[in-house]
């Protein structure tokens, strides 16, 4: 194990690697819009098969999808032009079921170093420096991490923001996450020093709330965990359920068009799927999440489908009947 994190620059003017890729599957809906959560549901989203094929390689009949590819996916830090309307729909509550049950599945976090990527604004770092972890937090968007770390400035919980590509296997700049817990609540020694200087096994859980489907490189970001982690240490994730079809009016995992098995970026297009008609999703099959877990030494541990809220669930019967959230905890080997 090599590499981690690095540092972008504030404003990263970041082109997608794929977005020359002719090879890549991507979906646009004729609306432009959204899926994976809801803004009720929370944030949630996945990529190319090994070899950089795409699933609808092996399944031409799924072509009728393929009538709304484009040839260029959007920029990767999708997050800066919605950044206000993201932390205003996502609260510091973090009171979603997929959220608490995250949360749960990582057990106590006092004096814990935690790695909490694909960030955005923050609201899950700042609630596991509230229970005591030491925090660093990672984005691609830098709107978003501007956000995190004003928050910081207002209400120091010793979070250390960085903006950075989570699937960049460059070094952890041990400067950048120093100085973490300094003067934190946590107590917790600097990260900075505290183990490898280039990121390798610093932390002892990494979370990823509704991050790894707006993250286009599965597998970049899935060695980025592995790398961080300490060995044993614990990886958290949530993401809209892979298996989730949707309902009347809420977009599922894939486009309503395609199939289970046809991964891609896509933008969803049901009424109340207004993050995700923003800003796309990838879908990926279960498989695809658990081996790729598993091919970076990630062991599946423990898994939960937190039923969507009552409110949420009783406004969309139909969505209702089937998993909406998938929340998973893997142990590093
Ligand atoms: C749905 S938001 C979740 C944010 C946060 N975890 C939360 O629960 O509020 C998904 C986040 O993934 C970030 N993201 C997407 N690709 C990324 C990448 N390659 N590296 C780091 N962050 C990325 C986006 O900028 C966005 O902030």
């Amino acid at each position: 194990m090599t590499a981690a994190i690095r540092a972008l620059p504030i404003s990263y003017p970041r082109v997608d690697r794929r977005a020359c890729s002719t090879t890549g599957p991507i979906f646009l809906s004729a609306g432009g819009a959204a899926a994976g959560c809801t803004p009720e549901s929370g944030p949630a989203v996945a990529d190319s098969l090994p070899g950089g094929r795409s699933a609808l390689d092996e399944h031409p009949s799924d072509r009728a999808a393929v009538t709304r590819r484009v040839g260029v996916m959007p920029k990767a830090a999708r997050y800066d032009d919605v950044a206000g309307f993201y932390a205003a729909g996502w609260s510091d509550d973090v009171d979603d079921p997929a959220s608490v049950r995250l949360l749960d599945l990582l057990g106590p976090l006092a004096r814990r170093r935690v790695l909490d990527l694909a960030c955005g604004h923050g609201r899950i770092s700042r609630a596991l420096a509230r229970r005591g972890a030491a925090v660093v937090g990672v984005d691609l968007s830098s709107a978003l991490i501007e956000k995190a770390r004003a928050a910081e400035r207002e209400t120091p919980l010793g979070i250390r923001y960085v903006h950075a590509d989570a699937t960049d296997p460059g070094p952890l700049d041990a400067t950048e996450c120093g100085g973490v817990s300094d003067g934190a609540s946590s107590g917790v020694d600097g990260i900075a020093g505290a183990a490898d200087p280039g990121g390798v096994g610093l932390f002892d859980a990494v979370v990823c709330a509704f991050g790894l489907s707006d993250i286009d490189d599965l597998e970049g970001a899935v060695a980025t965990v592995a790398r961080t982690l300490r060995p044993g240490g614990v990886f958290a994730c949530s993401i809209l359920h892979p298996c989730f079809p949707g309902g009347q009016g809420v977009s599922g995992s894939w486009p309503g068009d395609a199939r289970y098995h046809a991964e891609g970026w896509w933008r969803a297009d049901g009424d109340r799927s207004t993050l995700r008609r923003q800003v796309g999703a990838n879908h990926r099959t279960l498989a695809t999440y658990v081996n790729t877990l598993r091919r970076h030494g990630l062991w599946l541990d423990a898994m939960d489908e937190p039923k969507p809220a009552q409110e949420w669930a009783a406004t969309r019967p139909d969505a209702a009947r089937f998993p909406v959230f998938l929340v998973m905890r893997c142990v590093l080997r």
